[in-house]
């Protein structure tokens, strides 16, 4: 299936490593300029090495703290490309806090500013150079959007779900100006930094409330958010789709695994 994203420009925040990374070598793949933002350098010049036999790949640093470093991106990402037609808002993190401890004021604003503003701002940047000849904007929420999680997501679930919902609205805000905005909803996903810190007993859990009863790899996630960007997706605005390999969405997830003895 041709999905139209030759020549098109993209931005992805956050795209160094994990999802964002997957995904911007599926733009790439897809014949797709693609600038990557994120904070560090050598990351940055790495993954610029890394991707660049794939496609026109172009790196910009960036503080997703500091809010005008979004509208600092977008005028780059513009200037260099051209115009913008895909923006995906990946950077989010839940904070290293999440456990149950007390947050501190300081703490829930680095949730809110990662977590929230971040699709808030990368969202309007976006807006500025689409709103002339239309685009997409994807926006990385979570499972924890939907299914709560005490310690690990009790502010970040709370935060992926304002943008779900923010992304709803944002979709209606720029509907008459041919922008289409979705929402990505990963499960657990292997990540180099999920791989660091994911417990035994999360890879259990996993397993066993999980249709396809394992983690997600980041392509998988990645190709979904280059769908949702593409032409092929023209009849898709205001959408979150769940791509959790069915997780937590009956009580008895292991049911046909055990009926067919295949357990
Ligand atoms: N992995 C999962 O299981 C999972 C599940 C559900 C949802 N998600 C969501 O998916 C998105 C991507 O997660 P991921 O696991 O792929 O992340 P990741 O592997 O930890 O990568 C994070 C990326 O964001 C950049 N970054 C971190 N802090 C930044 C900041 N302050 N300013 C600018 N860039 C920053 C990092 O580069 P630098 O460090 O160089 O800045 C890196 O490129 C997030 O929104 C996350 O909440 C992930």
């Amino acid at each position: 299936m041709e999905l139209g994203l030759e020549g098109k420009s993209v931005v992805i925040t956050g795209g160094t490593r994990g999802i964002g990374l997957a995904s911007a070598s599926a733009f790439l793949e897809e014949g797709a300029s693609v600038v990557i933002a994120a904070r560090k350098d050598d990351e940055l010049a790495a993954t610029k090495e890394r991707l660049s036999g794939k496609g026109r790949v172009l790196t910009f640093r960036f503080d997703a703290l500091d809010y005008r470093s979004f509208y600092d991106l977008a005028d780059y990402a513009a200037s260099a490309l051209g115009t913008i037609d895909v923006w995906v808002n990946n950077v989010g993190a839940s904070h290293p806090k999440s456990s149950g401890d007390e947050y501190t004021e300081d703490d829930l604003r680095w949730t809110e500013a990662m977590c929230f503003e971040s699709a808030v701002h990368g969202a309007q940047a976006a807006f500025r150079y689409m709103k002339d000849h239309g685009g997409a904007i994807v926006n990385i929420s979570s499972l924890a959007a939907r299914v709560g999680t005490a310690g690990r997501s009790t502010i970040y679930g709370p935060l992926k779900a304002a943008v779900r919902l923010l992304s709803a609205n944002q979709a209606a805000e720029y509907a008459a100006y041919g922008i289409r905005v979705n929402c990505v909803m990963p499960g657990f996903t292997m990540t180099e930094t999920v791989q660091r810190s994911v417990s035994d007993s999360d890879k259990a859990l996993v397993e066993e409330r999980t249709l396809i009863r394992r983690m997600a790899r980041p392509e998988e996630i990645a190709y979904p958010i280059v769908f949702l960007s593409s032409d092929k997706a023209s009849y898709i605005t205001g959408a979150a789709l769940e791509v959790s390999g069915g997780r937590d969405i009956v009580l008895n997830p292991m049911y046909s695994y055990e009926k067919s003895g295949l357990l």
